[in-house]
């Protein structure tokens, strides 16, 4: 057993694990590395040339040095280690947090040669995870926010309860006022008060912060969002960017919230067809402006909605508010944008919105 092992042949194999989105690592039984890929140099910021002919300790932090006599003892019986949670060692000192799995090669007479390490990037996977709830509560919290500021202006009448009520205690202020009755007053005074207060609770909204924003990396992240929210294989989700850099003055949670209504109300259109494609695209418009599109395969609208699509309460759901659209064009209207929908040529429908392009 030199532990002496060549590198792949194939050079279709070679390809393979060279583009490899995880760090594909080889090492002989004596713990030299031979193979090191691209995917690993990022992971681990040494190039091939100064890692092959190394040990692969180089890459341990020195109190987990004794874990690869470990994993060469079991490399040696022909066992596998899979999918075994460490750390690593990047070259510039900082810790990785990695999953590896490590196989045994063997040469053609079946003599165990050397072995193959799969990296995964745990830090990586962590930090996205983490990204998405994030993303998540705070779409959840937003949603209750505008929906609830959305009520606000339609149910005229819970406005117009407490607006009655505090012009009928003025009136019975001013009366008592000139009977001397200051006792009275000052309980009118607090029921006025009251009043001001549900009033206020009502129609708290969040601030908007509008920022410049990478729309790619928002569009993106709303369809990560609905992916994670939506469990259907057969959904083809695609987006189509005619300029991969668009910068976009926006509050970034709000248009999220905007393509995530629309992503939704997408897909529960096309729910039960055969195909279910949703393409999200975004192009140059007029006026400094960026159109953003949404589009589906589904039955398009019905007639019965089309009229007042915008208008909260309408619904063809049993089980639907009706108020996503509103929201969502209350929302694009606020960042001066427009909202609207057409029929998609190839059957389904289209909701376009615009936003305002960064400038300067
Ligand atoms: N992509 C779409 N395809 C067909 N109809 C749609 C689509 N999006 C919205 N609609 C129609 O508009 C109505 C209102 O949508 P919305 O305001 O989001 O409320 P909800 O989803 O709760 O019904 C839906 O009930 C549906 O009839
Ligand atoms: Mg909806």
């Amino acid at each position: 057993m030199s532990g002496k092992v060549e590198r792949p042949e194939d050079p279709r194999l070679a390809a393979i694990v060279e583009s490899s989105h995880d760090a594909i690592i080889g090492k002989g039984l004596d713990g030299v590395v031979f193979a090191w890929n691209s995917a690993a140099v990022r992971l681990f910021g040494y190039t091939a040339a100064e890692i092959i002919g190394q040990p692969i300790t180089i890459i341990f932090p020195p109190d987990r040095v004794e874990e690869e006599q470990v994993i060469l003892n079991r490399i040696g019986r022909g066992e596998r280690v899979d999918y075994y949670k460490t750390v690593r060692c990047h070259k510039d000192g900082h810790i990785i947090s990695v999953s590896v799995t490590i196989s045994p090669i063997r040469d053609i007479s079946g003599m165990i040669v050397g072995a193959s390490t799969i990296v995964l990037d745990l830090t990586d996977r962590n930090i996205r995870n983490q990204r998405i709830q994030e993303l998540k509560a705070e779409l959840v919290h937003l949603q209750r926010l505008t929906e609830l500021g959305q009520l606000v202006s339609t149910l005229v009448h819970e406005v117009n309860q407490p607006l009655t009520a505090i012009s009928n205690y003025v009136n019975a202020c001013r009366r008592l006022i000139t009977t001397g009755n200051h006792d009275r007053v000052s309980i009118a005074l607090d029921r006025i008060a009251d009043q001001t207060q549900r009033i206020r609770d009502f129609v708290q909204k969040r601030d908007v912060q509008m920022r410049v924003e990478d729309l790619s990396q928002v569009i993106h992240e709303a369809i990560e969002l609905t992916r994670t929210s939506v469990s259907d294989t057969g959904l083809i989700l695609t987006v189509q960017l005619d300029s991969t850099q668009f910068a976009v003055k926006i509050d970034k949670v709000q248009v999220q919230q905007v393509l995530f209504n629309l992503l939704r109300n997408g897909i529960e259109a096309m729910q039960g067809q055969p195909r279910r494609v949703l393409i999200v695209s975004a192009n140059s418009a007029l006026g400094e402006m960026v159109e953003i599109s949404v589009a589906d395969t589904g039955p398009g609208l019905a007639a019965e909605v089309r009229a007042k699509l915008f208008q909260p309460f309408v619904t063809t759901k049993a089980n639907g508010m009706g108020v996503g659209l509103s929201v969502c064009r209350a929302i694009v209207e606020s960042q001066s944008g427009r909202l609207w929908a057409e029929d998609n040529p190839g059957g389904g429908t289209v909701f376009r919105f615009t936003v305002s392009r960064a400038v300067g």
